[in-house]
């Protein structure tokens, strides 16, 4: 009996390294590039700053005797782990390598995925996943689904602690679309991404119903009708920029601060053009991303969820180089009303930058909640009180810009000073009031309006009456709650004060619980 030489033991070392690059072999690979989708291994050195990947647990395989997989114990079992850096900030990443049983899931391909979520709650760093599987590998059976459950409960704990962010670059179906719906942010590539929870299949053979698999879970699906994901991409390179370009708002954890990126933008900077874009007519309509961009940083915004419930608008931009969330009324789409995906898509996002440190600035130009037997129906009532919940557990900086209109219930939801906005801007021509001029009239002036001569001319009378009186946005501020009216091209300046002046908010003692019960 010898030893082997050192040259032999390191050869055979090379021989599996190469065995483990090689995924499931070239026919499959050529399948996998044969359909415009990248590798496993191409993808994450896409998505990382060059050279930064450090791959672990490639010699990892499954321990499955069913159905002759035992035969079979391809290295890495499926999906490429480990860690690497964006923008020079260390991230955790796993990528489900379809060429390998289809990416599916089993024991081992659990674990593996627990071991870097693990890693990435320990270090305080983000987790990014790159799902291109073919859900629960059937072989395993149970032992597959104990595997989600395990990164499902993961993901939950992670919560709030660390970002985590889902890349769907292929299909997800079944339980598996649980895992991405737990983590903050959905990314899907058009034509390449599927996310269902029961096939095409299943639904013509239990309802009759004939649809396409990208009718029914495909990018445009899940970003502009169910609010399933957060952003859509042309291609997988957009992807990456797309996610490179939201960790940079991020900060690390949850006890980080977000990344500083100076700007040479001036503070100073006023843009006489924001007077013309919010009519002063309330019935016009305008597009509010004009406001966004104007005020911030280089007018750079990058907006989350673009395509759903567009009659409110979120995203992250900066200010004097600091990350902030963004919300705000968007009066061209339903006049900015409040409705059921408003109030979910805003709520979850203002809970994501209180996780997060990041302050929030509320546009406001709100009518009220939209009218209808489909909202109330609906449950208008526990959405719209999820925003209120949702504002008024929020401890980051918060500041509000009134543009234009504020009324009734919708007023205070928008982050009103009583739900704790530390600073409220106001426009000029901001009105704030329990409903429009035209309505209130209406009602206050009801009996005096039908007893004259021509109430037509007395109702328009009585309008420009209230209008006079309560149409505007001194009444709040003389009851402070405005702490500032300014002029449109003051607000840039006007914000990265407030940001100054709040900025070391601590939060004051609250009775101490487990969890509140968040309306859903
Ligand atoms: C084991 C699987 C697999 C799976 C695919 N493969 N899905 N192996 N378990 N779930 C294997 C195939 O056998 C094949 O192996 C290889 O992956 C490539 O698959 P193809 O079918 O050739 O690829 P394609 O035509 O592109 O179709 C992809 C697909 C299809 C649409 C994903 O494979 C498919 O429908 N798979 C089953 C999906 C499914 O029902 N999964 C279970 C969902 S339930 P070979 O060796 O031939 O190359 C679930 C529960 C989770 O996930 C619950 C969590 C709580």
């Amino acid at each position: 009996m010898g030893f082997r030489s050192i040259e032999e033991l390191c050869t055979e070392l090379n021989e599996k390294r190469t065995k483990a690059l090689a995924g499931g072999g070239d026919e499959a690979v050529s399948k996998q590039k044969s359909k415009g989708k990248g590798t496993a291994r191409e993808r994450i050195a896409q998505l990382l700053d060059p050279g930064s990947f450090v791959e672990i647990d490639e010699f990892v395989t499954h321990r499955c005797n069913n159905f002759g997989l035992e035969e079979r114990k391809p290295l890495g079992d499926g999906v490429v782990t480990g860690w690497g850096a964006i923008d020079g900030r260390k991230v955790f990443v796993f990528s489900q390598d379809f060429t390998v049983f289809g990416g599916s899931l089993g024991e081992k391909h659990a674990d593996k995925i627990c071991k870097v979520m693990d890693m990435a709650m320990q270090m305080g760093c983000p987790v990014i996943g790159i799902n291109d599987s073919g859900g629960a590998r059937i072989q395993e059976a149970i032992d597959a689904l104990n595997g989600y459950g395990k990164i499902f409960k993961r993901n939950t704990l992670a919560s709030g602690v660390i970002p985590q962010i889902s890349i769907i670059m292929g299909p997800t179906a079944g339980g598996a679309v649980y895992s991405p719906a737990l983590t903050d942010f959905i990314f899907m590539v058009d034509k390449e991404s599927i996310m269902h929870i029961t096939g095409p299949e299943v639904i013509r053979a239990v309802t009759g119903e004939a649809i396409t698999s990208e009718e029914l879970g495909g990018a445009k699906t899940h970003n502009n009708v169910s609010g399933v994901a957060h952003f859509e991409a042309k291609d997988e390179a957009e992807c990456f920029e797309q996610v490179r370009k939201v960790l940079s708002y991020l900060p690390s954890n949850n006890l980080d601060d977000a990344p500083f990126k100076p700007s040479n933008d001036d503070i100073n900077r006023a843009d006489i053009s924001l007077r013309e874009i919010v009519p002063v007519n309330p019935n016009k309509g305008y597009d509010v991303h004009e406001v966004i961009t104007k005020v911030l940083d280089d007018c750079e915004f990058t907006e989350v969820q673009a395509g759903y419930a567009k009659n409110i608008v979120t995203g992250y931009g900066r200010i004097g180089g600091r990350s902030v969330g963004i919300i705000a009324n968007n009066a061209d789409v339903m006049a900015g009303c409040l409705d059921i995906n408003a109030s979910d898509k805003a709520s979850r996002f203002i809970r994501h930058c209180d996780a997060f440190n990041l302050p929030i600035v509320t546009f406001v130009d709100v009518p009220g909640y939209l009218p209808g037997t489909d909202q109330e129906n609906g449950g208008i009532i526990r959405k719209g009180a999820k925003l209120l919940y949702a504002y008024s557990e929020a401890t980051v900086p918060l500041i509000s810009v009134i543009l234009r209109k504020a009324y009734g219930g919708a007023y205070l939801a928008m982050s009103s000073k009583s739900l704790g906005a530390d600073v409220v801007l106001a426009w000029p021509q901001a009105e704030i009031a329990v409903m429009g001029a035209e309505g209130a009239a209406s009602i206050v002036f009801k009996k005096e309006i039908e007893a004259a001569d021509d109430p037509s001319a007395k109702r328009l009378e009585k309008i420009d009456e209230y209008r006079e009186a309560f149409a505007n946005p001194y009444r709040a501020a003389e009851r402070g709650y405005v702490d500032r009216v300014i002029m449109p091209e003051e607000t840039r300046r006007a914000l990265y004060i407030a940001l100054e002046g709040i900025e070391s908010k601590r939060e004051i003692a609250r009775p101490s619980k487990k969890h509140g019960v968040i309306p859903h």
